[in-house]
């Protein structure tokens, strides 16, 4: 197994007596865009100013390919491209200029990764023309380009969607899986709306009230929906749960449901068969996520 990029021990924020983070421990494999999922107030702005060090952490610590934020901040943060708060821009330079400016604070930033960032976020056309003539889409693509510039193995964006209409969000979609897949970029992107989350993301950790609640695998790293459960419509549930015990399920009617990968689901079939079951279909449900987020979140649903 390849060293997780991101490993976060036991990260817990505490300002004035009020605990903020609490004991967050996750790993994070690189390549994949990982969506940090949680309501109002949960505490993801305050993980991120952690992870790229703009808040001190109070207990455990945050590695970057495997270089300690606490012990070695300079190694572990030159991994990490990041737009936390608004990037700073200037409106009334084109949005090259703008580029030129950041990349002559950085070391060894070519004209030709200038040229490659603004290509890799579809500004190409437009990247002659005045920041002030921008969408807030193509501003947040110019912060991204930005935020790119050194080729961070990871990058990390806070709440990206927001003030986005759809079409800017199937946009920043498209661009993050693209970037992960060019550049290996692994990307780390926080929101409170889970329908952007399923879209946007290979897998999703879910925080609430500074707590990690769940983690679970949306896509396969083939980019295809992974189905975290599966019905199986049975002549007998009963005897389906004794052969499958094994495995996490429950029986709703006539179907039996069970927790698993796609890769059980034949396994589980064969195991079914060979007892003497029926098995009358197998059906992946996909919706299990949202219900879920819901009931943890004790959200109501708004459609
Ligand atoms: N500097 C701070 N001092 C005290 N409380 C803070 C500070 N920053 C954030 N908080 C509180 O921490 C909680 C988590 O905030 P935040 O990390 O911004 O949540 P999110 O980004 O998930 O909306 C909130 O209740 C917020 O009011
Ligand atoms: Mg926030």
């Amino acid at each position: 197994m390849e060293e997780p990029l991101v490993r976060f021990k036991g990260v817990t924020k505490v300002i004035s007596s009020r605990t903020l983070v609490e004991d967050l421990t996750l790993d994070i494999s690189a390549g994949q865009v990982f969506g940090f999922l949680g309501p109002n107030g949960a505490g993801k702005t305050t993980t991120i100013r952690m992870m790229v060090g703009l808040m001190s952490i109070t207990k455990g610590d945050i590695l970057i390919g495997g270089h300690s934020i606490r012990k070695n901040y300079e190694q572990a943060a030159s991994q990490i491209g990041a737009i936390v708060e608004n990037p700073e821009m200037y409106k009334f330079l084109s949005g090259y200029k703008n580029l030129v400016h950041y990349a002559r604070m950085m070391p060894d930033i070519s004209e030709e990764r200038i040229r490659e960032v603004i290509e890799l976020v579809g500004l190409t056309d437009r990247i002659q023309d005045k920041v002030s003539t921008y969408s807030l889409g193509m501003r947040q693509r110019l912060g991204v380009a930005q935020a790119l510039l050194h080729r961070p193995k990871l990058l990390i964006l806070d709440e990206p969607t927001n003030g986005l209409d759809p079409q800017g969000i199937r946009e920043l979609r498209d661009y993050l899986r693209m970037l992960s897949r060019k550049e290996g970029t692994t990307v780390f992107v926080s929101s409170h709306l889970l329908s952007e989350m399923e879209l946007m993301c290979d897998t999703v950790g879910v925080i609430q009230n500074g707590k990690l609640i769940d983690v679970r695998q949306l896509r396969t790293s083939e980019g295809e929906r992974s189905f975290e459960e599966t019905a199986f419509e049975v002549h007998d549930t009963a005897l389906a749960g004794q052969l499958l015990k094994a495995f996490q399920y429950r029986v709703q009617g006539s179907r039996i449901i069970v927790r698993g990968d796609r890769s059980m689901i034949a396994e589980m079939n064969a195991e079914l068969v060979r007892g003497g079951v029926k098995v009358y279909g197998i059906q992946p449900i996909t919706t299990s996520l949202e219900d879920q987020f819901l009931e943890m979140t004790g959200s109501e649903r708004h459609d």
